[in-house]
């Protein structure tokens, strides 16, 4: 029997990348997967993905910026399979390679909208559901500890994801639901589509990882993220754990 047997997850971005990678894992551990994507083509190719490795899954094509959008997607999560155990706030754009007094207004609206407070519309409204034994797992990432040049929105936004981490996991704790952070590195669509043009940039974060190699979406980010929505993490809460192949260092 799988970890994650009889749970449902909900996994925001889970078209490609990244959140594709943890939706698989989940499955592959047992859980029922929300497949939650703007992107509607990607959104049902994970969810066939899914139902393939003998999961069930549902397809929601949703903009996470629009919190109306995000109470509608989490109850017809509800009405199709009853609850929501897991939350993965996955998804998230922002336009980088910007210098800070380059950042428009726009690029601001994006990072923060789809970010922390995208985050914060999902935790509201899987709040209800959640309680007595729910997990939340949002992402940040090694470039808020590093301060990267040209990521001064995407930067802010992941602390103030952070943030919410923390806070979450005080005020929820007592209803045992437990909330952490995963800081990834894999070469997701999106990173590829960034480092493509630019070569040396990749070759760069690459030296700089202990490791030095990308992670898998799956193997190691989507690891990851079961090992913290499953039995073992039950007494986790608030932290955020580098899966960077060692890129940054919390601590
Ligand atoms: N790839 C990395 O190495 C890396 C490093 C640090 C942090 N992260 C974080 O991990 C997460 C996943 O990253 P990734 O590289 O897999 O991303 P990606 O760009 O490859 O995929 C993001 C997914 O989110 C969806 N999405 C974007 N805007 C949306 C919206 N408004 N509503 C609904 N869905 C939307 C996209 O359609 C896409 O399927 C992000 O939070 C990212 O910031 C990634």
């Amino acid at each position: 029997m799988g970890s994650l047997e009889g749970k449902v997850a909900i996994v925001t971005g889970a078209g490609q990348g990244i959140g594709r990678g943890i939706a698989t894992a989940m499955a592959k551990e047992g859980a029922s997967i929300a497949v939650v994507d703007l992107n509607a083509e990607a959104a049902a190719g994970t969810a066939g993905e899914i139902e393939r490795l003998g999961a069930a899954a549902i397809p929601l094509t949703c903009d996470i910026r629009d919190s109306a959008a995000v109470g509608a997607a989490v109850a017809a999560v509800v009405e199709r399979f009853g609850t929501v155990d897991i939350l993965v706030n996955n998804a998230m754009a922002a336009r980088v390679g910007v210098p800070l007094e380059e950042i428009t207004d726009e690029d601001l609206e994006l990072a923060f909208r789809t970010g922390p407070m995208a985050s914060t519309y999902f935790m509201r409204a899987c709040f209800p559901h959640l309680k007595g034994g729910g997990r939340v797992i949002n992402l940040r990432s090694g470039s808020e500890i590093q301060g990267l040049v040209g990521y001064a929105a995407y930067v802010s936004a992941k602390a103030a994801v952070g943030g919410l981490t923390r806070t979450a996991a005080r005020e929820w704790g007592a209803h045992d639901i437990t909330v952490n952070a995963i800081c990834p590195f894999a070469l997701s669509e999106g990173a590829k589509s960034y480092f493509d043009s630019r070569p040396d940039e990749l070759d760069a974060a690459l030296s700089g990882l202990s490791l030095r190699r990308t992670g898998d979406a799956e193997a190691d980010i989507g690891r990851a993220a079961v090992f913290l929505a499953g039995p073992d993490a039950s007494f986790i809460t608030g932290c955020s754990i580098m899966v960077d192949g060692g890129g940054s260092f919390l601590g």
